[in-house]
């Protein structure tokens, strides 16, 4: 929300939204990077951790923002980017001044690459600087020097911004490709390294940082490190994402072929680790990295609302703490777009250059709206005012939904099949349920077309059956009465596709 139209979403747009969140239901929100940035990849180059970006607003205006949270019973999660910094930043500037100056091993240096590592965003993850001769390390962007952990003094300067920000009132942070903090240059693995724990601990097992939220984004961890990683007694975080891509991909051929199995698996599996090992198992579908779950996974056509109901009740159900991204609770869709001015997201516009005088035109943009980040960041549809109530008119710094029109969350409020209400039920039934949030798992599937299991606490249980994308023949159990539904009239056993159904035992 742009509140003073000059086309950026600010903090008192979003403060002004609460309480929209608070009537979500919702008690927590992440909140991605806002420090000073030439914004490059989105704010996750930072170049001053203590300050915001003007075009935000001010530190007052961040303050004002998070008080108005806590004050609706909301906590507030800051993004923390540890693993790099922008080039622009001032440690980065001292350090390829020359080979002694003070803040050289801030980051990496090489002679010669070491490896041929690369860049998540494309190319080398090494870059030549050409003021002392030597390479730096990028896991990402070119202007994303990676930090050297291995520097105690950059981990000191990463405990100072944490504390800062704890002073400042922040509740918990979510910490951007941690595992990227430690590298393996034995084994040249650029993740997971042997000192990482260690490292995490150091940051986070202080007493100072004792009740913060912790949430790791560590793609490399397997189950044991994970075990490791947020077991409560070991002072490091409180949860990781973890399992890798739920989303079944084939970028080769610019297809995603939804596998339902696979999405069983990866609930069933995490919620049983979860369980066993008293650890947090955070599900989510979307973030401000993915495509929209009911465009990649399901049906964002004539079963929009039914898709988009489905992946809420999963989410809802589970035994972790849900994670959604802004619009996904009125079943935003992808947006398509012919013109690479329209996007911005920094890895899809590299694949556009390096891919420019290799495949068509047509080809190419429809690679560019496939791989696109820019799916969970366009500016938020709210009705069907002049840019669809972002703002009051300014050019929004990113084009707007291709489907705004269509699909805002006026137009879906004013349906009988509202996903918004929705999700509100049953964000509402979730957190009035025992069961739903402590409650044992157990997954009771038989059948390769839905998933059915049941969530139990003391005498209260439930049996949820997710029907996947083909109508078939469920087994509902005899004893259950039907509590919540996306298709309330069905009282068959025939389920349509995406149909779910609660059912009290
Ligand atoms: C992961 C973040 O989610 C993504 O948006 C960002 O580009 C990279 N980390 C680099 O910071
Ligand atoms: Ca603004």
């Amino acid at each position: 929300m742009d509140s003073n139209n000059d086309g950026i979403g600010d903090f008192k747009g979003i403060t002004s939204k609460i309480p929209y969140l608070v009537e979500l239901g919702i008690n927590a929100v992440w909140i991605s990077p806002f420090f000073e940035s030439p914004n490059d990849d989105s704010g996750y180059d930072i170049s001053d951790y203590y300050n915001v970006q003007k075009e935000f607003g001010t530190l007052d205006d961040l303050k004002e923002m998070v008080d108005e949270f806590h004050k609706n019973g909301i906590k507030v999660i800051f993004d923390l980017v540890a693993n790099h910094t922008s080039s622009k930043h001032r440690w980065f500037q001292e350090a390829i001044k020359s080979k002694d100056n003070p803040y050289r091993d801030y980051y990496y240096w090489f002679d010669k690459p070491p490896f041929d590592w690369k860049s998540n965003f494309g190319g080398s993850a090494f870059e030549y600087s050409p003021e002392t001769g030597q390479y730096y390390l990028h896991s990402f962007a070119v202007s994303q020097p990676d930090l050297n952990w291995t520097n105690p003094k950059v981990r000191e300067e990463m405990k100072k911004v944490i504390d800062f920000w704890v002073d400042f009132g922040v509740d918990g942070f979510r910490c951007d490709v941690l595992d990227n903090i430690a590298k393996d240059w034995e084994k040249g693995l650029m993740s997971n390294g042997p000192k990482f724990h260690e490292y995490v601990h150091e940051i986070f097992g202080r007493d100072k940082t004792k009740n913060l939220y912790l949430i790791g984004e560590c793609w490399s961890a397997n189950e044991d490190i994970l075990c490791d990683l947020i077991s409560e007694e070991r002072g490091e975080l409180t949860a990781s994402f973890l399992g890798g891509n739920v989303i079944y991909i084939d970028w080769n051929n610019n297809k995603i072929s939804p596998n339902y199995e696979d999405i069983h698996t990866y609930f069933s599996k995490y919620q049983i680790l979860a369980q066993n090992n008293n650890l947090i198992f955070p599900p989510f579908f979307e973030n401000h990295d993915r495509n929209r779950s009911v465009s990649s996974l399901a049906n964002d056509q004539d079963l929009r609302y039914e898709s988009a109901t489905f992946f809420a009740t999963l989410l809802y159900t589970s035994f972790g703490t849900p994670f959604i991204l802004q619009g996904e609770e009125f079943g935003t869709t992808n947006s398509y777009h012919k013109n690479i001015d329209e996007f911005n997201d920094v890895s899809c516009i590299n694949f556009y250059k390096e891919n420019k005088n290799v495949l068509d035109n047509h080809e190419l943009m429809d690679k560019v709206n496939f791989l696109s980040r820019d799916h969970g960041r366009r500016p938020m549809v709210w009705d069907n005012s002049v840019n669809f109530g972002f703002n009051k008119g300014a050019t929004p710094w990113l084009a707007l939904h291709s489907r705004g029109k269509e699909i805002n969350l006026e137009n879906d409020l004013k349906k009988e099949k509202s996903i918004f209400n929705f999700y509100k039920e049953i964000i509402n039934f979730r957190n009035s349920s025992k069961a739903l949030i402590y409650g044992e798992y157990n997954d009771l599937t038989t059948s390769e077309n839905y998933y059915k299991f049941s969530r139990e606490y003391e005498d209260e249980k439930y049996i949820i059956i997710c029907n996947y994308d083909k109508p078939s023949l469920v087994d509902i159990p005899i004893n259950g009465k039907k509590v919540f539904s996306n298709y309330p009239l069905n009282q068959s056993n025939n389920f349509a596709p995406f149909e779910i159904a609660i059912y009290e035992i």
